[in-house]
């Protein structure tokens, strides 16, 4: 178990590493939803792959888990407002709500998001990166 001071330490390294601002969205079964995140960058270009770290606790996971796709929205300048819907817990299906989007290869899009990929998931065990090499996590 690591100490408050240890806490306040490392979001004070990690809070001074910018970074951009992303929507990542999902539509499933059990309706659509979003969360803002900044843990997202791209992975690989061969394959094509990019990591998105989801907290536990996000309503978001399931959503992208069981329909095994999301979209990533990337925000413009000027989108604080809307980060700050998707980083709220709003009712998941309410957040879409009056928020200009289309779905399009099963995820929602966000029309005014400044770029966006419509994804498949690959793996939510973390990829790694080790000696040159990608490898899986051994799950039992
Ligand atoms: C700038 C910013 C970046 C965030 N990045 C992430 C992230 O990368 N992964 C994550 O799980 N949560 C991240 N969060 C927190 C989620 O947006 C927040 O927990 C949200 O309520 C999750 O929504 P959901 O429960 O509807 O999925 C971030 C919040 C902010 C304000």
């Amino acid at each position: 178990m690591n100490s408050g001071r240890e806490h306040e330490l490392f979001r004070e390294v990690f809070g001074r590493f910018a970074t951009g601002v992303a929507v990542i969205t999902g539509s499933g079964p059990s309706g659509a939803g979003g969360m803002t995140a900044n843990a997202l960058c791209s992975l690989s270009l061969d394959p094509l792959l990019a990591l998105v770290c989801f907290e536990n606790e996000a309503r978001t996971l399931p959503i992208v888990r069981d329909s095994g796709r999301f979209g990533v929205n990337v925000l413009t300048a000027g989108q604080h407002q809307l980060a700050g819907v998707f980083a709220s817990k709003l009712p998941e299906d309410e957040k879409l709500d009056g928020v200009p989007h289309r779905i399009e290869h099963g995820v929602p899009l966000i029309e005014a998001s400044l770029a966006w990929a419509a994804c498949e998931l690959r793996e939510l065990a973390p990829l790694l990166w080790y000696s040159g090499r990608y490898h899986a996590v051994p799950l039992d």
